[in-house]
């Protein structure tokens, strides 16, 4: 066991609501293809709790390799090697076929041209019909759900100009264009929420 592994105290927290969500939407054996994978303890949680998925994290090059340490503890063999992947002028062309799409808490890290980009290309990858799954906070009409999400909107807007939480409209406008619908909402704890787009 690699000791040191990246950490992060949110996955712990979040990672089993997300899991039972997760277990209802993607009932099918399948390829789960993940954005912004981060330390890869979403990766691990899912791949050992959903064996009839074939995980597939995936990465900004600067990041790629984090999740490595846990993937490589977890001797999983329904997880891929991580990919790099910039979702803004990244290869996508270049990822294996994909069934059913993941991301956590990526929105209001990347640019609003990133989320495009994102938007764009997993409509690209994603066949007709599959599901792209999006968690993290949101706000709606241009209101937060929460104190500490305006709070923690404030932070990263002060940190960096081009993060921010992302508002519903913006989302389901750019959602229209890619060729997404909204099917679900869900309600999360800590004021979080799990987006299931339809292509
Ligand atoms: C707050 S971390 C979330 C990590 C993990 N999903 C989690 O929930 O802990 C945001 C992630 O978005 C990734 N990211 C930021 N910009 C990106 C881009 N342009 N393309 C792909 N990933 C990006 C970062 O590298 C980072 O891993």
């Amino acid at each position: 066991m690699q000791q040191d592994k990246p950490f992060s105290q949110a996955c712990e927290n979040n990672k089993a609501p997300i899991l039972e969500k997760l277990r209802a939407l993607f009932k099918q054996p399948g390829t789960i293809l993940e954005i912004g994978t981060g330390t890869g303890q979403h990766a691990v949680h899912f791949a050992s709790h959903l064996p009839y998925l074939v995980w597939q994290p995936t990465d900004h090059p600067s990041n790629a390799q984090l999740s490595r340490a846990w993937i490589d503890d977890s001797e999983l063999t329904n997880i891929n090697a991580p990919l790099a992947l910039d979702v803004l002028g990244g290869s996508w062309a270049d990822l294996p076929a994909i069934d059913g799409v993941f991301s956590a808490n990526t929105a209001h890290i990347m640019g609003w041209q990133e989320v495009q980009a994102m938007f764009r290309g997993v409509s690209e990858v994603l066949p007709q019909g599959g599901i792209f799954c999006l968690y993290g906070p949101f706000s709606y009409g241009g209101r937060h759900t929460s104190e500490s999400n305006a709070r923690f909107d404030l932070s990263l807007r002060t940190q960096a100009p081009h993060m921010g939480i992302r508002d519903m409209e913006d989302l389901k406008a750019l959602a229209e264009d890619t060729g997404f619908v909204l099917e679900e909402d869900f309600g999360m704890p800590a004021n979080n929420r799990l987006l299931v787009w339809r292509k």
